[in-house]
């Protein structure tokens, strides 16, 4: 078992950390907000992940996980280091702001007074792991100190992000020290996941190429969505037809408002930079970043469509967090949509489950005024005598909601779902004006009673079908 540092102690790297010291190791999460490590200390978490606060408290009371601000405290006899700090898009174009990261490093170079592998486990401009060896070395402190630097990006999804450290799809290492990224290796063996070993571009690449293709799926698919809904076919079967063909696979094949949270939209932007800056004419990752963009004003003109205006109308806001299992506000649609409708005049009653405090700053961040906003303790009050509901984050709370209660509660039943929550036939029986995104608003007969229900579908059925149509 080793002992090991982990520089940042946001999402990545408390639940790194935490899952490393599971495994048996001894590791010390280091951040440089002194309330966020003193609160840790307390058992208090700063994110909402599920399962994370009892595996903390299990590892801290088994005296493998520890939390403090100092970095000598920190690296003290660590074998490995990881960087795991934000890089957030910075003020150039899209450009990922390297300052956290190197400050880290600059940090572990005063401090480090042994031989060390760094890991960067930050999504990182390709050519990063350079500038991060030049940085240590430049500002090494100690004549017994060494390095080696392995990019090992993270894929977690906020969520569900114990389960994917315990079971990742693959490991990525990239080193020009094939013999560090071996030993990352090992330490990673119980996890029994496949490794992809390459030089440290490469592994820096295949981050920012899987985040973006993921959104190009999304972008995608709300393309077609639109195309279904101006030609009367409803995209959630088209998505379930489409996904059964193993070459496709039903994930990120959502409709709805589009990508969100605190990776998605800053690596598509970072990598089309990174192509700008080479010369290149990166179509298509514009292509996807204008079509999400696009997709949250969609809410406001189907508002519109449907209310005539927005002035002087209350509009009811199911869904902060910019997915469901997460208080993660960062580039929420729920921020924009709230902005804009506000901007036109109504004012909005808002609900989440988690979300709460979070959600709450990010309005207060984003200058919107709070005046406008009422925080409802549930469903029902966000409905009561709203004018129109939108779905914008897909909680499993608001599936298995009284639909008849939240029609009776409002003054007019106009349920705009953001991300195609509800069965259009099911909420035409409650009396709903209702539009999903893509969705035939009458849809076309169908042998599937629901997309969901679709794999239940028996092959008699299926037949049957097949000759009706053949008749
Ligand atoms: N959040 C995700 O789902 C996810 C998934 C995969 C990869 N990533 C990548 O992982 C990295 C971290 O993301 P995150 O969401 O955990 O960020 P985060 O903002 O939640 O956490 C980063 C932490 O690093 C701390 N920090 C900043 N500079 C520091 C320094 N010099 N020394 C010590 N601590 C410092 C911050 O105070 C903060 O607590 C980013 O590059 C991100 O793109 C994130």
């Amino acid at each position: 078992m080793s002992v090991i540092c982990v520089i940042g102690t946001g999402y990545v790297g408390l639940v790194t950390g935490t899952c490393l010291a599971d495994m048996g190791n001894t590791v010390t999460c280091i951040d440089i907000i002194q309330e966020k490590i003193d609160r840790l200390k307390q058992g208090i978490l700063p994110i909402y992940e599920p399962g994370l606060e009892e595996m903390v408290e299990r590892n801290v009371q088994a005296g493998r996980l520890n939390f403090s601000t100092s970095y000598s405290e920190g690296l003290a006899d660590s074998e490995f280091i990881f960087i795991a700090v934000n890089t957030p898009t910075g003020n150039h174009q899209g450009s990922a702001d390297m300052r956290y990261v190197e400050s880290a490093a600059r940090s572990i170079a005063e401090h480090l007074d042994h031989y060390a592998i760094v890991i960067n486990k930050s999504t990182v401009p390709v050519g990063s792991g350079d500038v991060v060896s030049r940085v240590i070395r430049n500002n090494l402190k100690n004549e017994n100190a060494g390095f080696a630097v392995v990019s090992n990006p993270e894929f977690l999804r906020e969520g569900a992000a114990i389960r994917d450290c315990q079971n990742p799809d693959r490991i990525v290492l990239g080193s020009s020290e094939p013999e560090a990224a071996h030993k990352v290796a090992h330490l990673y063996l119980q996890l029994r996941a496949p490794f992809v070993i390459t030089d440290l571009y490469t592994a820096e690449m295949i981050k920012y190429a899987s985040n973006a293709f993921l959104a190009t799926k999304i972008s995608f698919i709300n393309e077609i969505a639109q195309v279904c809904e101006r030609l009367g076919a409803d995209v959630k079967q088209v998505s379930v037809g489409m996904g059964y063909d193993k070459r496709i696979g039903h994930a990120f094949l959502d409709a709805g408002l589009g990508y969100g949270g605190s990776c998605f939209p800053k690596d598509v932007r970072a990598l089309a930079y990174m192509a700008d800056e080479a010369g290149l004419h990166p179509q298509m990752l514009h292509a996807v970043m204008d079509i999400n963009h696009d997709q949250r004003r969609l809410i406001i003109s189907k508002l519109n469509n449907l209310l005539g205006s927005l002035r002087n109308t209350t509009i009811g806001i199911l869904g902060l967090a910019f997915k469901p299992n997460t208080d993660d506000m960062r580039e929420a649609p729920a921020v924009d949509i709230i902005r804009w409708v506000i901007s036109q005049g109504a004012s909005v009653r808002v609900y989440d489950p988690v979300a709460k405090e979070t959600g709450r700053a990010a309005l207060e961040r984003e200058n919107i005024n709070l005046e406008h906003v009422t925080f409802c303790s549930d469903a029902y009050g966000v409905a009561d005598q709203a004018d129109a509901l939108v779905v914008v984050t897909e909680w499993n709370e608001f599936k298995s909601l009284n639909m008849q209660r939240i029609h009776d509660a409002m003054r007019r039943p106009v349920l705009v779902d953001g991300r195609n929550v509800y069965e259009p036939s099911e909420m035409d029986r409650y009396g709903f004006i209702y539009r999903g995104m893509g969705r035939a608003t009458n849809p076309a007969p169908s042998i599937l009673p629901s997309s969901d229900s679709s794999t239940e579908v028996s092959d008699e059925l299926v037949q049957e079908s097949l000759i009706a149509s053949e008749s």
